[in-house]
């Protein structure tokens, strides 16, 4: 998501943060921005500049009106959630008197009631984001503290003490010439504590160690729910909101600037599969409004217009394809609309029955795909209304598209997409929510107790991921294979698609993924003695005995020489005597696992692809972004 630097010390601010910004670039951006603190003594002023696209143009601005030099400052590259990517909307903001400029990562989920209590004070808001609230709130809060060394943070802290969401901020005061403060919860900020050659202290902000690399590989980790004071004099002063002491993690950073962009791990991909588990949980983030009702990014529908719809289309490609076959199952369980899943790239050509009462949900990570986007204005034409579930914000297809709902899951730099489907599927999974409720088929309490159990998604994910050693081995010995057959039935089936579809971008193996129950009717004359397949058991507690059946489907393989590879829930003991291999899954409600299945999946095409030597970033003949049809 967005890049965060500051600095406080002895060098030109502006030079630190921008070249911290260019490090931070590789985490995709779609403005920049940067304020400093000049004057001397007590009473200062705040200058800053901002621009929408990418640091060039900052620099742009900055060579035609310089900033004043300083030696404290922030800088914020803006991945947009709230509000389109525009010069506007670009951090730092501002407070109304020109005293704070505030730069944030997250979602504050509580913005829109916030905003109302600054209006009613008689604010001008200059941007549409969720950040500039912070920005008028810490301003008055700053008014309102108590004159003494940590005015600054005892200010910080009360605004936070009313923050819902997730956040990463960092802010600098006109009348503190020596104090940045910052504060995280839910979003990651790191502290550098380095010197110059000259042993003067020196202090740096990052969303990430790669902010500051260059300078000093000291680091201090903060807590959640933590604010942190730089003073030029006192150094660092960490504490909770309630202003209770904290003490920071220290650690010494011993990677490279290209293994910090990447977290520390070998390939974007491992960092993004990582990141699945806060992504998720982003995804989540402020959907149940005041009244339990569900609460898209943008809906230009009206709620008649959404209770007629008695037909519903989800077009997609590739990787976004699995997601929406996967939203079938939940949006016809949920509002019994029928739904059809189809290739975007088929759909406009074979004349689909569209009309008013249908909606096209359109998903897309990059929401740039040629082939989808065309499918989308043939809908348009045939006036049927447009749902887009993306994740980048400020993209073609949400831009016009009648209702939009956001993933949030932040940049996606790998090829293959990972946080991008996990995430794509819980936005099904809230699509199908908000028609149910639209429509009057489910209560605001039926809705929050599945929101819930979504809700547990993200520690599920978390669980699996710390259980992956056993995953990689076996990837390693899967290497060799010149076939690999994946096998799902119900909502394992997308997954296994969705696992075939890795393998193939990956490690370029031959791959199928089969509904487990078709097998019979053909493939099954693929499988050779040690042909490996990979089986995605649904729930014991899936209805009609699903389960049972694949159970059946693993023993009649292995009859035929097949080396099974079973992935099942905890407990499910059924597998055990049919299964080669058995990774194991925590329970997860039957309509949401395939947002914990899918994870292994990922670590093994990526670790196959690995020992095979292959770039798992940037695979052959692929495109992050296809923007031809
Ligand atoms: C997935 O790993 C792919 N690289 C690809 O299938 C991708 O999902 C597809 O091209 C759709 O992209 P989009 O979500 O950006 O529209």
């Amino acid at each position: 998501m967005c890049g965060i630097v500051g600095y406080v010390g002895p060098q030109d601010a502006l030079d630190v943060v921008l070249e911290g910004l260019r490090r931070l670039e590789y985490r995709g951006y779609d403005s920049a921005g940067v304020a400093v603190r000049v004057g001397n003594g007590a009473s200062g002023e705040l200058a800053s500049a901002k621009k929408a696209g990418k640091l060039a143009n900052l620099e742009k601005v900055l060579a035609d009106q310089p900033l004043p030099s300083s030696t404290i400052g922030i800088g914020h590259t803006r991945w947009a959630t709230h509000g389109g990517p525009t010069d506007r909307n670009a951090h730092p903001h501002l407070s109304a008197d020109g005293r704070v400029a505030v730069i944030h990562n997250g979602i504050i989920e509580n913005f829109a009631a916030l905003r109302t209590e600054c209006e009613k004070r008689g604010i001008e808001f200059s941007s549409e984001t969720d950040t500039e609230v912070v920005a008028h709130l810490l301003a008055a809060a700053y008014d309102e503290a108590p004159a003494g060394v940590d005015r600054f943070a005892e200010a910080m802290r009360a605004v936070c003490r009313r923050l819902e969401g997730a956040f990463t901020l960092v802010a600098t005061h006109a009348d503190e010439p020596d104090t940045v403060v910052a504060a995280r919860r839910n979003s990651p900020l790191v502290v550098g504590v380095g010197e110059t050659a000259d042993g003067t202290p020196e202090y740096f902000l990052g969303s990430d160690v790669a902010a500051f690399i260059a300078h000093t590989r000291e680091a201090r980790e903060l807590g959640q729910d933590q604010v942190v004071e730089i003073d030029r004099a006192r150094g660092l002063t960490v504490t909770d909101f309630s202003g209770a002491p904290a003490e920071p993690k220290a650690y010494t950073v011993d990677w490279d600037a290209a293994a910090a962009e990447k977290g520390g791990y070998d390939w974007f991909m491992l960092k993004e599969i990582a990141e699945q588990p806060r992504a998720v949980a982003d995804t989540l983030l402020g959907r149940l409004g005041e009244h339990g009702e569900l609460v898209l990014d943008e809906v230009r529908l009206s709620d008649q217009e959404l209770r007629d719809i008695d037909k519903v289309f989800v077009v997609a490609c590739g990787t976004a394809y699995h997601a929406g076959l996967i939203a079938k199952y939940a949006i016809e369980h949920w509002t019994r609309i029928p739904v059809e899943v189809e290739v975007a790239s088929e759909f406009r050509y074979r004349d689909p029955v569209l009309d008013r009462s249908t909606l096209v949900v359109v998903i897309s990570q990059s929401g740039e795909t040629m082939d989808t986007l065309m499918a989308l204005r043939h809908a348009k034409d045939q006036k049927a209304r447009v749902l887009a579930i993306c994740n980048a914000n400020g993209s073609t297809i949400p831009r016009e598209s009648d209702a939009v709902l956001y993933t949030h899951a932040g940049p996606e730099v790998a090829v293959a997409s990972t946080k991008g489907f996990t995430t794509q599927v819980v936005a099904c999974y809230l699509v199908g929510l908000f028609l149910a409720q639209v429509r009057g088929l489910k209560y605001e309490d039926e809705v929050a107790a599945i929101v819930e159990d979504l809700r547990a998604l993200p520690d599920k994910v978390a669980e699996v991921l710390e259980q992956m050693e056993p995953v990689r081995a076996l990837g390693r010995s899967l290497a060799d294979a010149n076939t690999i057959l994946f096998l799902g039935r119900h909502v394992a089936f997308p997954v296994a698609l969705e696992g075939a579809l890795k393998l193939k971008e990956l490690a370029y193996i031959h791959a199928e993924g089969f509904a487990a129950g078709e097998l019979k009717h053909g493939p099954i004359a693929l499988i050779d003695q040690g042909t490996p397949v990979i089986v995605v058991v649904p729930s014991p507690r899936s209805r009609e005995s699903v389960h049972g059946k694949v159970v059946s489907n693993i023993q009649e393989v292995r009859a035929r020489g097949a080396r099974t590879i079973v992935i099942a829930e905890e407990g499910d003991e059924d597998v055990v005597p049919y299964a080669d291999h058995v990774i194991r899954v925590p329970r997860t409600p039957t309509l949401l696992a395939p947002v914990v299945t899918t994870v292994p999946l990922q670590v093994l095409a990526c670790e196959i692809a690995d020992t095979r030597g292959y770039d798992v970033d940037q695979p052959r003949n692929l495109a992050k972004s296809v923007t031809v049809e």
